[in-house]
């Protein structure tokens, strides 16, 4: 089954789905919306399609699928919109920043039965997923303890940060999401400790750019998240899972995968720069599996309850660091 697909939103994540959708042969980019319209022109123009208003894409017999890409404070609502349109729906993290919001919009799926599902890359990372793959097989025994680590290479601008939500609800979300994956256990507490190291217009703004979140399970597994909003030597992605019998890690991963070894020591190239080199194997697959969720009628994943979950740990994160106490997240 081939799925047509419109892009909303043309810029940065929009541009990596376009790619991995062209370059699919089970999908077809039929439309591209932007509000900033030669932002969708541009994309038209590289991988094809018309350049169309989210109206009209709503409105389209010849759309089947739509990857929302725009900013977050728009995302519920057009989720909302094509979930009436009948039209399955891939939407990039986090779907809204308020949990109500959240609760609403998954609310109008359910009633509309519509496909949604959401944009939590980490987890089709080919890394990753052999990571999960041999916990999953019982290689490492029982799982004990996650350990995740999660550093950009340097902070985003005053503007981005303003509306983001704040390093838990932007970025740590990831890595609650990958706790939750590996884990295969609810969260029944989140201790957080959150500061500002690296940017002090981050802290000017409400925010924090250095932050490290402790989950734990009513059975007592445990997950550590380290996140920082810089490293100077690249992308920092690492996973680590300790079990009764073993560990399993994912190491950091490098676009030139050599080492010259001399007198003086071993040196590596850089890591990768950022997530759309760092992740373009995993943006691929995550589309890839959407098709594929279309194709033989299956439950998306992860799903919206994924991105709510995701969500109710950043907030608990916020009121730990606010109580200085570990929280019960709400349970869903
Ligand atoms: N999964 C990931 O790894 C990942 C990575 C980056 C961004 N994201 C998420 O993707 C979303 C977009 O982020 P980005 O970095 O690509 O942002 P961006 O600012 O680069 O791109 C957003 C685009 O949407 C357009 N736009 C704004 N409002 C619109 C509207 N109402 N209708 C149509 N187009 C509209 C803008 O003109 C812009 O071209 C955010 O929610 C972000 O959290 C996810």
């Amino acid at each position: 089954m081939r799925i047509r697909f419109a892009l909303l939103g043309a810029g940065r994540i929009g541009q990596v789905h376009a790619t991995s959708i062209s370059s699919d042969p089970d999908a077809e980019l039929v439309a591209v919306a932007d509000v900033f319209e030669d932002a969708a022109k541009a994309l038209v123009a590289r991988y094809g399609g018309d350049v169309r208003s989210i109206d009209a894409i709503a409105a389209a017999n010849d759309i089947d699928a739509v990857v929302i890409c725009t900013p977050t404070n728009t995302h519920a609502d057009l989720v909302e919109q094509f979930a009436r349109a009948g039209k399955a729906i891939f939407c990039e993290k986090p779907i809204d920043l308020s949990i109500e919001r959240v609760k609403d919009c998954l609310k109008t799926v359910a009633e509309t039965g519509a496909k949604l599902m959401v944009g939590f890359n980490r987890r089709f990372d080919p890394h990753f997923m052999a990571l999960k793959g041999a916990v999953d097989k019982g290689e490492i025994g029982k799982v004990e303890m996650v350990n995740i680590t999660s550093r950009d290479p340097g902070p985003p601008p005053a503007d981005y940060i303003k509306y983001s939500g704040g390093i838990f609800r932007d970025m740590t979300i990831h890595d609650f999401d990958m706790a939750r994956f590996l884990l295969g256990e609810e969260i029944e507490t989140v201790f957080a400790s959150a500061s500002v190291l690296v940017d002090p217009e981050i802290g000017r703004l409400g925010d924090y750019d250095s932050a490290n979140v402790i989950l734990t399970t009513a059975s007592g597994k445990q997950c550590a998240i380290s996140n920082s909003r810089r490293a100077t030597y690249g992308y920092d992605q690492r996973i680590e899972v300790h079990g009764s019998l073993g560990m399993v890690s994912a190491e950091n991963q490098r676009p030139v995968a050599i080492e010259v070894a001399t007198a003086q020591g071993f040196m590596r190239p850089p890591l990768h720069q950022f997530f759309m080199t760092r992740y373009a194997a995993a943006y691929a697959a995550e589309i890839a599996a959407f098709i594929a969720m279309l194709g033989n009628d299956s439950a998306p994943t992860p799903s919206g309850h994924d991105g709510l979950m995701a969500l109710v740990l950043a907030e608990a994160a916020l009121d730990s660091i606010a109580t200085g106490r570990a929280v019960r997240p709400d349970v869903i």
